[in-house]
């Protein structure tokens, strides 16, 4: 039997000699862009290539507006303002999900409200959101968590039977479909991330998509200092629809802008996006077939309902008992010592995570006694995530999707390695 590299042996995998696909992408077209934006000295503010790459995003989702920010965490806190959400409101939210979807909600002082997942997901369980309905409730933010798809269908049925806003979660999920809907357009709006780890990156950077044109309004007003969107990009987005603000009808905000450099990157990193997503997605269909036949390693259920897929970490479960009693933990480290890439656990639930903490900061969240309680995430109980993440989660970045079938074959084999020898670790 084949010694642990964990243990002193050989990986299935030497990266020295065959490295695992490289992330970022880029090549001379980036490089020619930057050095276009450079020496235009047009460095930030609706330049060309921020209002080129709003036009290709919002094509590329179906969606009649697209307007990039600094990152995925203000387009949150900009979705939640421009759906008037604040004070004395409650947004439902997965417990299991990176802090910014919690956070953004106590910045614009409003409650959030964590509810469970389902197991075979690890997104939003639309029966605990229904449950967790109150008259306060006036948001779903669902979270297309590391390439799932939250339930839409039920979700949107939700929403209309109790008059509640959605705001989509996509950080995880540019250019999944739901029934040939991109992720994104299917709520009133969908937030993005282009932080370096995302599907499409310029280092930094977001997007909020939409297709309600008072919206889109409110929404370019936020991310600009409370200005109200300039006639020539607003009428270049929309195609003479609606009523553009008034002059001196302005909003009360901050600088969310994204620069042209970040733009230029994403300009045409969209290009190639979709090519990307196809290789990925292939290679994540054939691995999760792979898993099915070792023992307690569980693909993500894929529901029939999502016409494409949009990996993004490559996600399964575990089940430590018939991995012979080996702790995730330790299969995470085999794992990870066998493919010479990071095999990571799932988010922290935000019910424990040492970077939700609302209360570290009385001086902005104490808006009173019973908000003060409201906000503590140790109220919730979320066995589920707790399950996912303590005990059965493996996750590994988008990276090692964007290789062959035979790169599959060896993840495949290493997990295989470990379960013959669990009883060594
Ligand atoms: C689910 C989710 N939402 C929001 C964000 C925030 O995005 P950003 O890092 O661009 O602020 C992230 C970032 O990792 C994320 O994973």
């Amino acid at each position: 039997m084949t010694k642990l590299a964990v243990l002193g042996g050989s990986p299935v995998r030497d990266t020295k000699v065959n490295p695992w696909p490289k992330w970022p992408v880029w090549d001379e077209k980036e490089e020619k862009a930057i050095l276009e934006v450079l020496n235009s000295g047009v460095w930030s503010y609706n330049g060309p290539k921020e209002l080129e790459f709003n036009k290709s995003f919002a094509e590329f989702t179906g969606a009649k507006y697209a307007i990039a920010a600094a990152n995925g965490t203000v387009t949150l806190q900009m979705a939640l303002e421009a759906c008037g959400i604040g004070i004395g409101d409650e947004v439902i939210l997965p417990g299991l999900t990176w802090q910014a979807t919690a956070a953004t909600i106590l910045d614009v002082n409003a409650t959030p409200v964590l509810v469970d997942v389902c197991e075979d997901t690890w997104c939003i369980d639309t029966k605990e959101v229904e449950k967790a309905i109150t008259p306060r409730t006036k948001a779903i933010i669902p979270v297309h968590l590391y390439g799932s798809f939250a339930d839409m269908d039920e979700i949107m049925r939700i929403a209309k039977k109790h008059n509640l806003w959605v705001i989509e979660d996509c950080a995880h999920k540019h250019g999944g479909e739901w029934n040939g809907k991109k992720a994104g357009s299917i709520g009133d709006i969908g937030s993005f991330s282009y932080q370096l780890s995302k599907h499409l990156t310029a280092g930094e950077g977001g997007s909020v998509i939409t297709s309600n044109f008072e919206l889109y309004e409110k929404l370019d007003a936020l991310r600009n200092c409370g200005r109200r969107p300039e006639p020539e990009s607003a009428s270049k987005a929309d195609k003479g629809e609606g009523v553009y603000f008034d002059a001196g009808n302005f909003y009360q905000s901050g600088n969310y802008r994204i620069t042209e450099f970040q733009a230029a990157i994403l300009v045409e990193g969209l290009k190639r996006l979709p090519a990307q997503n196809k290789v990925r997605d292939e290679n994540g269909i054939y691995l999760s077939s792979l898993l099915e036949s070792i023992p307690g390693v569980m693909p993500m259920r894929r529901d029939k309902r999502e016409t494409k897929e949009a990996y993004f970490n490559f996600a399964f479960r575990y089940n430590q008992a018939e991995f012979k009693g080996l702790p995730v933990q330790k299969f995470r480290a085999a794992l990870t010592a066998e493919l010479g890439i990071e095999v990571g656990a799932s988010y922290t639930p935000l019910n424990k995570c040492s970077l939700y903490v609302p209360h570290t900061k009385p001086a902005r969240h104490k808006l009173s006694e019973e908000y003060w309680a409201a906000i503590n995430p140790e109220r919730f109980e979320l066995p589920v995530c707790d399950k996912i993440h303590y005990e059965g989660s493996a996750c590994i970045h988008h990276k090692i999707l964007m290789g062959t079938k035979a790169d599959m074959d060896l993840v495949a084999a290493s997990i295989r390695k470990v379960y013959d020898n669990a009883e060594n670790l």
